[in-house]
């Protein structure tokens, strides 16, 4: 069917299944100023998967151990050191790093500060592009942790176990459990990815649909690069099955009304909506997060977000008076 009307367009809401965009800069997670502080929530759901920033100054002074959930983190900014349970690895702006569930870990900033936006699924992550080759390219792009002999197994330190009632239990353990001996096996299960270097797939002349890279085992969560690629703008449509939730990471160019950097868009579920031209000549970066979850933004995130429009994703006009 055809509509007489621009059916994105509205006049008003109320309610929480809303499409809002969210500056991450205007949100200022605890962790920033307080180095005990966990990540902070930016959306839940029932079904356990979350959204969450971090933009720490300082080291985590503890180890944390996710029991429920894998966490794909992404780098907005800023250089990480990840030491984890099966090794130590740097990242950069515009990297993915993937910690599956139940594998210790903690960070730090390596010059002084970064921003990350981190995804929590029940549900086993992986990479899953549409054809084995072409995507990524697994043997250059994905890389793996590597034992740092340097770490100090010296203790006493503090192991914190994330669980999805969002409890902290915190068992004090004489020796860092980070600090690792050999490597019995090949398989690593903590990798890291850069967005730049996942290959864009296109639909000549008319765009078509992105293609997934990351998948969750029971398809519950999806992720793609949705950075600029040529072909035309999406159609109006509904997402009967999926939230959208897209990060904006940088230009130059402009995913329609996203310029900043590190702006986050949610388009609920059922809710109509266009979406910007992505072939843009100057280019952009941006991914896309598509979750079976219904999400909620956490009473911290709608206060720094605000109420979005969803034919270019700028700031609704109720939201800018
Ligand atoms: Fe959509």
């Amino acid at each position: 069917m055809t509509r007489r009307g621009y059916a994105p367009d509205y006049l008003s809401v109320q309610g929480v299944h809303a499409p809002r965009r969210l500056i991450l800069e205007r949100l200022v997670p605890q962790d920033a100023s307080d180095a005990d502080a966990l990540p902070t929530v930016v959306a839940r759901s029932r079904i356990g998967v979350r959204l969450l920033t971090s933009a720490r100054h300082a080291p985590m002074p503890f180890t944390v151990r996710n029991v429920e959930s894998d966490e794909i983190h992404f780098i907005q900014s800023g250089q990480v050191r990840f030491d984890t349970e099966v090794g130590s690895l740097q990242a950069e702006e515009g990297d993915f790093v993937c910690i599956p569930r139940s594998v210790a870990y903690r960070y730090a900033p390596i010059q002084g500060a970064m921003r990350s936006m981190i995804v929590e699924c029940p549900s086993a992550a992986s990479l899953t592009p549409p054809a084995p080759f072409g995507m990524i390219n697994f043997a250059r792009d994905v890389r793996y942790p590597k034992i740092d002999r340097e770490l100090d197994a010296g203790g006493p330190g503090k192991l914190v176990l994330k669980t999805a009632d969002e409890e902290v239990t915190t068992f004090v353990v004489p020796h860092d459990p980070l600090a690792l001996g050999a490597q019995l096996s090949t398989a690593v299960p903590v990798w890291k990815l850069s967005l730049a270097s996942i290959q864009l797939h296109t639909y000549e002349p008319h765009g078509g649909p992105p293609s997934m890279f990351l998948s969750t085992r029971n398809g519950e969560s999806l992720m793609f690069n949705l950075s600029a690629r040529s072909g035309g703008r999406p159609p109006v449509h509904v997402n009967a099955d999926f939230d959208e939730v897209i990060l904006y990471v940088r230009g130059p160019g402009a995913y329609g009304a996203c310029t900043e950097p590190g702006t986050l868009t949610w388009v609920p579920k059922g809710v109509i909506h266009h979406g910007p031209s992505e072939a843009v000549p100057d280019g952009y970066q941006a991914w896309l997060l598509e979750t079976r979850a219904t999400l909620r933004f956490t009473p911290e995130a709608l206060a720094a977000s605000e109420l979005m429009e969803t034919g270019n994703y700028g700031p609704h006009p109720t939201a800018a008076a």
